[in-house]
């Protein structure tokens, strides 16, 4: 809706940007307020050709563009009599006669995500959900994606009765005439037409929390009826949608829209959003509070997704292990700088070595100086710490060492994303529990002093958070054990979890 008088606002830009995010494919303009400027046919066509010059750059094509008055009336329901100089369509009769996407989707080959599996007895198994694209009839063969088996429709269950064909927006009980594996999340594709298959893509994003999107971060994607997770691994760039500028970010904040690479904790059957909104568009949401904090659309999938495979090695991580009589692990130390993680860790790390274990310490301050010697304290620059540390650990954790980290890793959900890297087992956290006012008094690196006289910035404890663990393996207070007797307990540890002997 424009003003006539006004013409292309700021406000009309974003809209159409976010249309043409979207992927709306009919855009009408209605002009109107037709009455303030005389009913001025001039008028009319600078609007039209601004605007049509912006929309442009969007991609935005079809465009109908509507004089209007909505005070007298004029091309709202009837054309009335100010106008004569326009032929097109009023505004109802255009909304009556576009075609809707219900039909162009009906159009589209067939897909239906899965929303559950219904089996009440042994005779009946069948697929429910809602049909995102397309038509089925009994007799049409099917493939079940990602895992690619194909089979047949035996029968389309509802319940009002069976039916002889279901189209896009149904929803309807697919049973099958092949005994075949299907879970919740997968989609029932055309067998000649299926859907795509890879893990990672180039998306828009749009984030709609306060807490900014930080890349390197696992965040919770529910893509059709499935839910896994994801993780940007870089943004390109974010838009400005005033002036559909490209600029360089690392980060999202609130209402940032960037084009962004995404890459999944496992392979996805989608189509491009722009073919299909249901099988490619997706929301992200925060896995420590379960907000909803972005919603986004698949482009398409990155090539190298389809190109990279794991290599298969004959000596794997149990013969490794086996070879130095220990099971792998890694002691994941967290804490406030200061609280002791380094000389706990390294006692650890003596003790074992002393024991005849084959271990390898990993410590925040000698890593920083050489793989992460790029990365500085932001939220951002954390988390892709952690992310490094967490993919090396678990490189020396399947070299068949016993790892032992010694990062502040402030944030619970990194803690967890290099848990989740890990073996049910292999991933222990221990919580050195120091209170801020006792390392602050430690200050054994003088940087407390430093940050409270603000000369440092983004300060764990001062002015950057630290989420302590809700349920360490061992939480050990500094302030009531010497490093001594906790290096002790941890070892203890060990061998009660059968990970030394
Ligand atoms: S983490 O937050 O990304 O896990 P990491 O453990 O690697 O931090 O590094 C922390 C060490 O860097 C601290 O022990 C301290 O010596 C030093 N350091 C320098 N600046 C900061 C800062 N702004 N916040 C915390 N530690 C800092």
């Amino acid at each position: 809706m424009v003003d006539a008088r006004q013409g292309i606002l700021p406000q009309t830009r974003r809209h159409s940007f976010l249309m043409s995010l979207i992927g709306m494919r009919h855009i009408v303009v209605a002009i109107n307020k037709m009455d303030l400027v005389d009913y001025s046919k001039e008028r009319f066509d600078e609007i039209v050709e601004e605007y049509r010059a912006f929309a442009k750059q969007l991609g935005l094509e079809e465009i109908t563009f509507i004089p209007m008055s909505a005070l007298k009336g004029d091309n709202v329901i009837e054309h009335g009599h100010h106008m004569p100089w326009y032929h097109g369509p009023t505004l109802m009769a255009y909304l009556e006669t576009v075609e809707v996407d219900e039909e162009r989707l009906q159009r589209q080959p067939f897909r239906m995500p899965v929303q559950w599996v219904n089996r009440p007895n042994l005779d009946f198994r069948g697929f429910t959900g809602m049909i995102a694209s397309g038509s089925i009839k009994p007799g049409d063969a099917i493939r079940v994606q990602p895992s690619g088996q194909s089979s047949t429709i035996k029968q389309i269950y509802t319940f009002d009765g069976d039916l002889d064909e279901a189209i896009a927006g149904q929803s309807v009980t697919l049973l099958l005439e092949d005994e075949i594996d299907i879970s919740r999340g997968d989609v029932i594709s055309d067998v000649d037409q299926p859907a795509e298959i890879a893990d990672q893509f180039e998306t828009s994003l749009v984030w709609m929390h306060d807490e900014p999107l930080l890349p390197g971060r696992p965040y919770l994607m529910k893509l059709g009826t499935q839910t896994l997770s994801a993780t940007v691994t870089d943004i390109k760039y974010q838009v400005n949608i005033n002036t559909l500028e490209h600029t360089a970010a690392k980060q999202l904040d609130l209402n940032g829209i960037g084009v962004c690479t995404l890459s999944l904790s496992k392979p996805v059957a989608f189509d491009a959003y722009k073919e299909n909104a249901d099988t490619g568009g997706f929301i992200l949401i925060d896995r420590m509070t379960n907000n909803t904090v972005g919603a986004g659309m698949l482009h398409f999938a990155l090539r190298r997704s389809q190109n990279i495979h794991m290599q298969h090695v004959d000596i794997d991580k149990q013969a490794r292990a086996l070879s130095k009589a220990q099971q792998p692990a890694v002691l994941w130390f967290t804490g406030l700088s200061g609280a002791g993680k380094s000389t706990i860790a390294n006692l650890v790390e003596k003790k074992l070595h002393a024991a005849g274990q084959h271990t390898y310490l990993l410590d925040g301050d000698n890593v920083r100086h050489g793989l992460n010697r790029d990365l500085g304290f932001t939220d951002a620059d954390r988390v892709e710490n952690i992310r490094r540390v967490g993919e090396v650990a678990k490189l020396m954790v399947d070299a068949g060492l016993i790892v032992l980290t010694a990062f502040i890793s402030p944030f619970r959900s990194e803690r967890q994303m290099a848990r989740d890297l890990m073996e049910e087992g292999e991933f222990i956290e221990v919580f050195v529990d120091t209170p801020l006012d006792v390392a602050e008094d430690r200050d054994p690196k003088g940087l407390y002093k430093k940050a409270r006289r603000g000369e440092l910035k983004n300060f764990t404890g001062i002015d950057s958070a630290y989420e302590a663990p809700e349920n360490p393996d061992l939480h050990i207070k500094t302030t009531e054990m010497s490093s001594e007797e906790a290096a002790d307990a941890i070892v203890e540890m060990l061998r009660k979890r059968q990970l030394i002997s």
